[in-house]
């Protein structure tokens, strides 16, 4: 079986991985409102960052400027990807790829082996970053968004002892 492959942001040195902090909010809410038809409110990312005890939340950081967010949720030893976006002006850079290596490498060093998500079935764009870390198809939910009745394709990543680093 393959390893998962290394991620490089190559063209973006100065970029940085890190906790999603309260600070962070603004731009994470302007990045979701950019890329999800149902876009998360803002008391979301917050209880995410300060109450929600399952949450992992990291943000990719550029010269102060959010340029990625991710959150997911640990349930006892899985990591269930919940959003992830990358701002549209730095797209197909690498960095929506290396964000979630480092959640998933984070996740794999708390213990968890299995990481899972839903993604739309029209969203080509991110079933090929999650087919490229080694996610598989494993099911689907039909009718799950409520904007347009679009099914959600599961996805499953069953072994994160393969993670190589980022
Ligand atoms: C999906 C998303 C997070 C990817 O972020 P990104 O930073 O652009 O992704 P990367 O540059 O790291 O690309 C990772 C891989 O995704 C795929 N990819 C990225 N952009 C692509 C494009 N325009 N066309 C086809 N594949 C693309 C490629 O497989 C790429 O790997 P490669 O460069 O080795 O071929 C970003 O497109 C996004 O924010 N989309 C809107 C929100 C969303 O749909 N989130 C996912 C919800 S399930």
């Amino acid at each position: 079986m393959n390893s998962i492959p290394q991620t490089s942001s190559g063209d973006l040195p100065g970029l940085h991985i890190r906790k999603m902090t309260e600070d962070d909010l603004e731009q994470v809410v302007a990045i979701d409102q950019v890329s999800f038809t149902l876009p998360w409110p803002l008391s979301s990312f917050h209880f995410e960052v300060k109450d929600n005890l399952s949450s992992r939340h990291w943000v990719a950081e550029m010269d102060g400027r959010i340029l990625a967010m991710m959150v997911g949720w640990l349930i006892v030893d899985e990591l269930h990807v919940a959003t992830i976006a990358t701002h549209p002006d730095y797209r197909g850079r690498g960095i929506g790829a290396r964000l979630l290596v480092h959640a998933l490498i984070s996740a794999r060093q708390e213990g968890v082996g299995r990481a899972f998500l839903e993604v739309r079935e029209g969203n080509a764009v991110a079933m090929k970053m999650y087919r490229g870390l080694g996610f598989v198809e494993d099911g689907r939910r039909e009718g799950y968004y409520a904007d347009n009745h679009e099914d959600a394709i599961l996805m499953s990543l069953n072994d994160l002892g393969r993670l190589q680093g980022e």
